[in-house]
């Protein structure tokens, strides 16, 4: 080896040019070091070799202090093909490297390079609402992993995202385990509307609850999510205020909950899915955020599913008489899909566990709204009387000081505003009745 080091050395000529009478004693690199030093600089110094050097540095870190700057103002550039469809089942689903921020917050930004891109995944975004908070992450610059079973979801509503890189959709049930590393964890997925959860109970309530066998959901999310280290934000009801004896309902109120009815699966797997998410924040210090959301309608939401907004509009389009349910006089109020969708993202980006009410504060008899529907789309619809269902609560109103006062939040869109809103998308799909046949 050192054969062969003497040989390749740069000094070997000049060291057979000494006679060997004259040959200096081996001598360690150390005393040759000042020489060499000298002839290195002497060599830096030569046809201004220095300023080239620091010309170059200079060219190469201008380039990668400005690149990613430049490439945000560069939307255009082409994206990497992808397949306009990613189902991914579940031993394949991805799991991506350790994304540093344990404690899934945005972390600290240096100056100039802007907010970091979040991973995030929305269990039940090819839902109603959960498409619409797709929407708006991805609009973010986030990536987003949606999670759907498509029990009462549709793949049209986020096919408008397929072939983008930043989002992805795995069909799978959340009442089985998954494996995937994210920042957030926005938890919609369940049979919400009461034709679903009336249909099958058991099902919802294995979405919800807290028992090994049924309780699969929530459980398996807040697992993911203290497992990684994310934050876990549970979508929950006005429900748990059941048929409510105070009014307007604050986040303080404990609820007036039939535990036995037809409604119950609904609003006793939210109060446990509720209790599970503060269980695991307080014993597992699980990042966690829950929001009670109040009735919400908008465009996407399920034809037919048997909430009321949807039913007048959808009977309205059809020329059917609005099917009033006992005399009309119980209350409710309505929120603007994209207001809810602000308030989800203000909760989950403020330091805030809640429970927050996310509602619409104005309230309105079930009159009253077919009126404003009947203004809206067909003045001439008829009203039709029925027998009320079993513990349909007689007045719903939040009270949003909470959300006003700690999230800076509340919603905007009247209900006067927001109906014209969903009717060209109820227009267009009752247009196409075969909606949902053969798209599951
Ligand atoms: N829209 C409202 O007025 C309202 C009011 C209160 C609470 N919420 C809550 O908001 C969330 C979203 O409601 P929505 O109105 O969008 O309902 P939705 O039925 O349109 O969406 C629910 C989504 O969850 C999916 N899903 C159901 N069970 C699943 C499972 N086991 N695994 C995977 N995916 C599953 C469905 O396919 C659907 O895409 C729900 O948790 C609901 O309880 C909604």
């Amino acid at each position: 080896m050192k054969q062969l080091h003497k040989q390749s050395s740069p000094n070997h000529w000049r060291d057979e040019a000494i006679p060997s009478s004259q040959t200096p004693p081996y001598s360690p690199k150390t005393l040759k070091h000042p020489r060499s030093l000298s002839r290195s600089l002497n060599y830096l110094l030569k046809e201004q070799r220095l300023l080239f050097i620091l010309v170059g540095i200079l060219i190469g870190s201008t380039f990668f202090i400005l690149q990613p700057s430049l490439s945000r103002l560069n939307p255009s550039e082409p994206k990497p093909p992808i397949p306009r469809s990613i189902s991914i089942p579940i031993h394949e689903s991805r799991t991506v490297p350790n994304r540093g921020s344990k404690k899934g917050g945005v972390g600290r930004v240096p100056v100039g390079v802007g907010r970091r891109r979040l991973r995030i995944v929305v269990t039940g975004g090819a839902g109603f609402v959960g498409s619409h908070l797709v929407d708006k992450l991805l609009a973010r610059g986030d990536d987003v992993i949606v999670i759907d079973n498509f029990f009462t979801g549709r793949k049209e509503n986020v096919m408008h995202h397929f072939g983008d890189p930043k989002f992805e959709l795995i069909r799978h049930d959340v009442v089985e385990p998954i494996l995937l590393e994210v920042d957030h964890i926005y938890h919609l997925a369940c049979p919400a509307s009461p034709v679903h959860y009336k249909y099958n109970p058991v099902k919802t309530i294995i979405s919800l609850l807290n028992y090994k066998t049924n309780v699969m959901g929530t459980l398996n999310m807040l697992g993911l999510t203290k497992r990684i280290g994310a934050r876990f934000l549970l979508t929950s009801t006005s429900e748990v205020y059941g048929d409510p004896l105070e009014h307007p309902q604050k986040e303080t109120y404990w609820g007036h909950v039939n535990p036995i009815g037809v409604r119950s699966c609904y609003d006793e797997g939210k109060r446990t899915a509720e209790t599970l998410t503060m269980d695991y924040h307080r014993g597992a210090g699980v990042e966690v955020r829950i929001a009670r959301i109040f009735n919400t309608y908008g465009p996407r939401m399920c034809l037919d599913d048997g909430r009321v907004v949807s039913n007048f509009v959808a009977q309205a389009i059809r020329k059917q008489p609005l099917t009033v349910y006992g005399d009309g006089n119980q209350t409710r109020s309505f929120q603007y899909v994209s207001d809810l969708v602000d308030g989800l993202m203000a909760l989950m980006g403020s330091e805030h566990i809640g429970p927050f009410n996310l509602g619409n504060p104005g309230e309105f008899t079930m009159l009253e709204l077919a009126q404003v529907v009947k203004e809206t789309i067909d003045t001439s619809a008829r009203i039709e009387f029925k027998p009320n269902t079993d513990d349909d609560p007689h007045k719903r109103k939040p009270d949003i000081s909470k959300a006003r006062e700690l999230l800076n939040w509340e919603p905007k869109i009247s209900l006067r505003e927001g109906l014209p809103l969903m009717v060209s998308d109820f227009q267009n799909r009752i247009l196409n009745e075969n909606e949902g046949k053969g798209n599951k």
